[in-house]
């Protein structure tokens, strides 16, 4: 595992939220401090609505890693706040941004990061929680269907995106980047 001392080699994931409800129960202790445990540089992305939700929650969040926690976009005569991410983790995701996603709408800075993953083929591990009514939308299981045939991993919960970015990393998104370029 990389040393304490090599944060700048260590594989970054993006870890993207959205305003799923419960998330601030288990987003911070139940997956951002797992993976950062487990080697991952988070590069963590919220929505705006979930910003709102996850405001008392948000030193504890940047405990998590050194690149800030963002959840706007930056202008364009500033430099990229976070490196270009290895992996991707975006959960909870709510209805309303899986069928943005999938649609490739990115009018927030956590979709455009997602769709920017999607386009680069990079892993990404996306854990839905949606009401029985959102699922039932005529156009969500379509969705889903983009979702997974760009390769996309759908999840059931925190533990199995853990369990899916073993997977995929840190190791093997490393090797494969042979390692991250800052700030692209
Ligand atoms: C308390 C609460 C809980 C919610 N839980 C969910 C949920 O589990 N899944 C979902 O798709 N939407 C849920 N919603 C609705 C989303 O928050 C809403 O669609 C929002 O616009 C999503 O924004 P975002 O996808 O940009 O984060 C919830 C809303 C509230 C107020």
């Amino acid at each position: 595992m990389p040393g304490a001392g090599a944060s700048a080699r260590r594989p970054v994931l993006a870890l993207v939220a959205s305003a799923a409800g419960g998330v601030e129960r288990w987003l911070v202790a139940g997956l951002a401090r797992p993976l950062a445990e487990r080697g991952w540089r988070l590069a963590v992305t919220l929505t705006p609505t979930v910003a709102r939700w996850l405001e008392p929650d948000l030193p504890a969040l940047a405990a998590t890693t050194d690149l800030p926690v963002r959840w706007t976009s930056r202008l364009p005569t500033e430099p990229k706040p976070h490196p270009v991410p290895d992996a991707y983790a975006f959960a909870p995701a709510t209805a309303n941004s899986i069928a943005k996603l999938a649609l490739g709408i990115g009018d927030n800075q956590a979709l455009t990061i997602l769709c920017e993953g999607l386009g680069r083929r990079a892993p990404v591990v996306v854990m839905p929680q949606v009401s029985a009514e959102h699922a039932a939308h005529p156009a969500f299981d379509g969705h889903l269907d983009v979702l997974r045939s760009a390769g996309v991993l759908l999840v059931p919960d925190p533990p199995a995106v853990l369990r899916e970015l073993e997977r995929v990393g840190p190791f093997a998104a490393f090797t494969e980047n042979g390692g991250n370029t800052p700030d692209r």
